[in-house]
């Protein structure tokens, strides 16, 4: 049974978080903790897996406790729980926390963190992430808008309308969005040209999704990229994302999962641009050698840093507290067969899409993709169709600006 230690000053908050988690005493175990000091008393008593801490505190805050259990207790997931008021504070805490919930307390998002918690435990358990975690000394930050589309995502009373109006302040972010939407992957027969219209054609999930990856390559440095042999790593992204999507949408009818294998796509090599950014020296061998075809880059990351750029992606999607599924697409797309959790066909797709981005040219249309897992779940036969379909897509007129 994991461990999870709640910690507010406020008591109404505790009753109320312990009210709210009343349905999952027989599976995890609850501890509940006044003031920092008597969060670190539990911790030297027995190990906790998941912290799920408040931030202003009186005497020692949150930042302080968030720093005491990550230099102590490195394998507990640390989670904040803050209010927008609390944003200049939660800022302060970005590498020290692996999730945050926005307050007031939202029962079906605080049970998902905990349980998104739990995958992300067996990540950063890995002691040699962990090592190589910390060695990374600029992670990359989540944007100020997504904070604020979250924020207004988690609002009692949201609208597509609030949140292209958000995306509509940033003229930058504006202008990609419109690209994407307007892009051959969309096929859409008529132009979008405002972000409120391109919010409800693609659903507020998709738009703040985009937002982040957007945001996430606009911060890499471009010269470093090119100078690692990484510059055609947003093309790829954006191939892949495609190919996710088609994919996926053949795999999956459901019309509100329509578009999530384009962000699934955009985000799974996360991972490089974190490698490339923060260990150059380190990480441009490994690159010029898998691009010598001499040994697979996975393979070549493991024996060099103990961990794949895999690892690494979905830790800071986690540390971002990103759902669930991207998390998993991220950490599996090379190695899907040792995935066994609810989101196996999401894997298949991103894992197939970036064989057929890598392979799109040759006419083996099974090369690298693990054939196994597939015939596991059935869909082996599909193969061949879907490589015609991603084949005659273009990427026409799509440039990232
Ligand atoms: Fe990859
Ligand atoms: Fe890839």
């Amino acid at each position: 049974m994991k461990t999870i230690l709640f910690v507010d000053d406020e008591i109404n908050i505790l009753h109320g978080l312990r009210r709210i988690l009343r349905g999952f005493r027989t599976e995890y175990d609850m501890v509940f903790a006044n003031s920092a000091d008597e969060a670190l008393e539990v911790f030297a008593n027995k190990p906790i897996d998941v912290m799920v801490t408040d931030l202003r505190m009186p005497e020692h805050d949150g930042v302080y406790l968030l720093e005491k259990v990550r230099n102590q207790y490195p394998y507990t997931v640390r989670i904040v729980l803050s209010g927008y008021a609390d944003r200049e504070i939660s800022l302060r805490t970005v590498g020290l926390a692996h999730q945050f919930i926005s307050k007031p307390v939202n029962a079906d998002i605080l049970i998902k963190a905990i349980q998104r918690a739990s995958t992300l435990h067996t990540l950063i358990t890995q002691p040699e992430l962990q090592k190589l975690v910390l060695r990374l000394n600029s992670l990359p930050s989540l944007p100020d808008l997504y904070y604020k589309i979250v924020a207004e995502l988690n609002a009692p009373e949201t609208s597509t309308q609030k949140i292209g109006k958000i995306i509509a302040m940033d003229m930058g972010m504006t202008a990609r969005v419109l690209q994407l939407v307007n892009s051959s992957f969309f096929g859409l027969s008529n132009r979008i040209v405002d972000p409120v219209q391109a919010t409800t054609f693609l659903g507020l999930e998709t738009v703040r999704d985009l937002a982040l990856s957007l945001h996430v390559f606009s911060q890499f440095n471009e010269d470093l990229l090119a100078d690692m042999g990484l510059a055609k790593l947003w093309d790829h992204s954006l191939t892949v994302a495609g190919f996710s999507k088609i994919i996926l949408q053949d795999l999956n009818h459901n019309p509100k999962q329509r578009d999530v294998g384009f962000v699934l796509g955009l985000l799974h090599d996360l991972g490089k641009l974190v490698l490339a950014q923060n260990l150059p020296r380190l990480y441009k061998p490994v690159l010029m050698e898998a691009e010598r075809n001499e040994k697979p880059l996975i393979q070549l990351e493991l024996e060099r840093f103990g961990a794949t750029h895999s690892d690494v992606g979905a830790y800071l999607l986690g540390v971002w507290g990103l759902d669930e599924v991207v998390m998993a697409v991220t950490a599996f797309h090379h190695e899907p067969e040792n995935y066994v959790g609810e989101f196996r066909y999401e894997v298949a797709a991103v894992h197939i899409a970036n064989c057929f981005a890598n392979h799109i040219d040759k006419t083996d249309a099974t090369l690298g993709i693990h054939m196994d897992y597939l015939n596991a779940l059935g869909i082996t036969n599909q193969l061949s169709f879907w490589k015609e379909k991603c084949g005659k897509f273009t990427m026409e007129g799509l440039r990232y600006g």
